[in-house]
């Protein structure tokens, strides 16, 4: 591959330092993406620069204009600690003409819209839980068709973030608790779906015209108990503690049958282009005792930390990091044509 000027921009979690310098951020297991793909791309013989942005975009439109990189290596998940706001980035990307990697604004703000994203993803016969969304400062009723029990969740969060046990509802009490809570404390709109029973699996995805699905992942819930719902909270994704004391772990989905697997490949890539993600993706899926596969949502830009679901998953499929970080400059460089029609 030849040789690029990659500027590598991410969020800095807060206003960046005036020197740009991460160095001891680097060093600590939360920046672990961010400095693996660093360090990964300056192994590869690119010359790499780093940008660190909060909520100032003019950081990024004066590095933009003073030193312009062959491409921009977009690791942001949020803007001004926002996860909706992540879509801007690409997009003010597009309006300067410089290429970058991974989604497409448009395909982030569908993947970012839990509701919006499922409305697609029916329209294509794909799958999903059945919905309702509840603005904040509307009074909120109950809909007559809603079956319990529910999961109610922020309508456009990342990470878990607002999920934990109390998100599972069985009766109208507990859902109106739920549903007030998103409102009130985190600020938002909420979305309730119906609880699939099922396998937690995760589906990586990338490319554009070509797509190629790997390996497919799961979370285990060893030690909940039978009854109890097994749910990817918080706590089950980020606290070690939490984890052991349930059994929870992810790993491969190796037992799966080659035609289930098959199966959830074709339907996750359909997805994929339903919502025209152009490119890499990790769908959140459940799958039914009955192999009935349900689409939970779409992570468009999913981390890609060496020891993470997408990166896991691209290894076992025999791409190893540096050609999956290859294989993602590639398809931003190919982009160049479509922001030029
Ligand atoms: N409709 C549902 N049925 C069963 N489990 C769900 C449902 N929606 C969410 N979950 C559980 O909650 C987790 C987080 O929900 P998700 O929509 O993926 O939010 P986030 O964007 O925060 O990851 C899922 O991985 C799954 O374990
Ligand atoms: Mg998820």
């Amino acid at each position: 591959m030849k040789k690029l000027e990659v500027l590598v921009v991410f969020d800095s979690a807060g206003t960046p330092p005036e020197n740009q310098d991460f160095t001891e951020e680097f060093k600590t297991n939360a920046w672990f993406a961010e400095s693996s793909v660093v360090k990964e791309l300056r192994r590869m013989g690119h010359t790499v620069h780093t940008l660190g942005i909060y909520d100032d975009v003019s950081l990024l439109v004066d590095n933009l204009k003073d030193k312009p990189p062959d491409i921009v290596f977009n690791l942001t998940e949020l803007f001004m600690g926002k996860a909706h706001l992540d879509k801007n980035i690409p997009a003010l990307l597009e309006l300067m003409n410089v290429r970058y990697t991974g989604c497409s604004a448009g395909s982030l703000e569908l993947c970012n819209n839990k509701a919006l994203s499922k409305k697609i993803l029916m329209y294509h016969r794909i799958m999903v839980p059945r919905f309702f969304t509840f603005k904040k400062g509307k009074k909120i009723s109950i809909p007559k068709k809603l079956r319990f029990p529910v999961i109610i969740k922020p309508l456009r969060e990342e990470a878990s973030t607002g999920i934990s046990q109390a998100s599972y509802a069985t009766n109208e009490s507990r859902f109106l608790e739920r549903v007030q809570f998103i409102h009130d404390n985190m600020n938002m709109n909420a979305i309730a779906e119906e609880y699939i029973e099922g396998r937690e699996i995760y589906v990586s995805v990338i490319g554009a015209q070509r797509l190629l699905a790997f390996p497919i992942r799961d979370m285990k819930f060893s030690k909940v108990p039978d009854g109890e719902p097994h749910i990817a909270t918080y706590k089950a994704k980020w606290d070690e503690e939490y984890r052991k004391k349930w059994g929870i772990s992810n790993g491969f989905a190796d037992d799966l049958p080659n035609s289930v697997t098959k199966q959830i490949h074709r339907t996750c890539k359909r997805a994929y282009r339903a919502l025209s993600i152009d490119g890499y993706a990790r769908f959140d899926c459940r799958l039914t005792d009955t192999d009935k596969l349900y689409v939970i949502e779409a992570n468009g830009n999913p981390d890609l930390a060496p020891d993470d679901e997408f990166a896991e998953s691209a290894q076992r499929g025999g791409c190893s990091y540096d050609r999956l970080l290859a294989r993602i400059l590639n398809l931003g460089l190919e982009r160049e044509d479509i922001i030029m029609l």
